[in-house]
């Protein structure tokens, strides 16, 4: 097993890593607070090749691959998880998902503008009656008598980058009495009539990812915007998370190490009783805890990148990989600023010290993209092939 990076992925990791502590870190608690969307950082993603990692050089993103995507989501949610959702989301769920199952037409026209950082892309699955069930959706796509448009109308929620996409990867019905095959994935233009967008939800953490609601009224879809084919879309969206949750699962890494390397400062400085904190046994044990998640969790995450990168070749599926990383990623990452907190004791719970943010920001990566309790359910049915 080789576990040295090659050039390539050394070099974007490096990159990732200076825009995130010389831009991103010193904006970061200030755009939480406010709750606002980063608009600046995010566009010097865009220049760095970081909003399209794997995208061809043909369709405007950096042309690397899935661990050098990894390696950047992990440096960029070590400075600040609102970013990295965002980056994730215009990364994986919408140009991967559009370079895996689109045409060639609707690679250049929808992937270009987005890998390269001019616009934002935004997907759309869950509705508010359907999040874990996610085939349980009801918006409605209703072909037209020739066959050449859909008409959609209905609602959905919890949209990541919603109130700036541009363009938005959108499942709607199109036969519910087909169920989960009744599905069908397409493209949205957010300026076309018929869009709307719903407030902007306040949030526990990742403040400045900008998340809504948007509605449907007699939006006419082109049938040449279906990606794949009618009926699809269910695997394609999940296809398209199965990706999606290898960048979680390096979101959850970065944004652990960030409190792990703060609480291995503090813990040498901060004095008590005569010593500093870190001498003391049980601080000792909550490092070595938090050390052995952390490795854990970035060791997971690499291996569920590498094999998609391997299955890219093949064909095959990363589910229980993807799964078994973001389960544990997000897992480690509730417990590391946990204990972080409680290393720094009362500045661990000031806003003074990125701490208490790192603490909320936390939590999501246990319910986006998929809960705990559905990551578990993946990967025991696919090791036990019951269901
Ligand atoms: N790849 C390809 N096909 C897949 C697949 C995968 N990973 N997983 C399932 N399928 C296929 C199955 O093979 C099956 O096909 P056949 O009928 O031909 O055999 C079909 O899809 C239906 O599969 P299931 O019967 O297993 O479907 P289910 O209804 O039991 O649901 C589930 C499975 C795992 C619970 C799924 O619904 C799920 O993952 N739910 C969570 C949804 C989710 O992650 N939502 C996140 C929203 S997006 C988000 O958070 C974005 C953001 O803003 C950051």
């Amino acid at each position: 097993m080789d576990f040295r990076f090659t050039e390539e992925q050394l070099m974007i990791q490096d990159v990732a890593r200076r825009i995130a502590q010389e831009r991103i870190a010193p904006i970061a608690a200030e755009f939480d607070q406010r709750g606002e969307f980063p608009a600046e950082t995010i566009k010097l993603l865009g220049e760095n090749g970081l909003m399209g990692i794997e995208v061809p050089h043909d369709y405007g993103g950096a042309g690397l691959d899935s661990v050098a995507y990894a390696l950047a989501m992990i440096e960029i949610a070590a400075a600040d998880c609102a970013h990295s959702t965002i980056m994730s989301v215009n990364n994986t769920l919408y140009c991967n998902g559009l370079l895996k199952y689109g045409s060639e037409a609707q690679k250049h026209k929808y992937v270009t503008p987005i890998a390269s950082g001019e616009a934002i892309g935004a997907f759309a699955l869950t509705e508010p009656q359907s999040g874990s069930d996610a085939s349980a959706m009801r918006i409605r796509a209703v072909r037209s008598a020739d066959g050449s448009y859909y008409t959609v109308n209905g609602k959905k929620s919890w949209i990541t980058s919603g109130p700036v996409a541009k363009y938005i990867m959108l499942f709607a019905m199109t036969d519910p009495a087909k169920g989960a095959k009744g599905i069908t994935a397409f493209m949205v233009d957010t300026e076309r009539e018929g869009f709307h967008r719903g407030k902007t939800e306040p949030k526990l953490g990742i403040r400045a990812s900008a998340t809504c609601e948007i509605e449907f009224t007699d939006y006419r879809i082109p049938a040449e915007d279906v990606i794949g084919n009618e009926g699809d879309g269910f695997k394609i969206s999940m296809g398209v998370l199965d990706a999606g949750r290898i960048g979680i699962a390096a979101q959850a890494v970065g944004l652990s190490r960030a409190a792990y390397e703060a609480s291995l400062t503090y813990s040498r400085d901060r004095k008590a009783f005569g010593a500093s904190i870190g001498s003391f046994q049980m601080i000792q044990a909550k490092i070595a805890d938090m050390k052995c998640r952390l490795d854990a969790a970035w060791l997971l995450t690499l291996r569920a990148a590498w094999a998609k990168q391997q299955a890219q070749a093949t064909g095959g599926r990363v589910s229980t990989e993807a799964s078994v990383a973001k389960l544990y990623a997000s897992e480690s990452a509730m417990f590391i600023p946990h204990q972080a907190v409680q290393i720094h004791g009362g500045m661990g719970y000031s806003k003074e010290m990125p701490l208490e943010r790192y603490f909320r920001d936390a939590k999501i990566t246990e319910i986006y993209e998929g809960t705990s309790e559905i990551q578990r359910m993946v990967i025991a049915r696919n090791e036990t092939g019951l269901r």
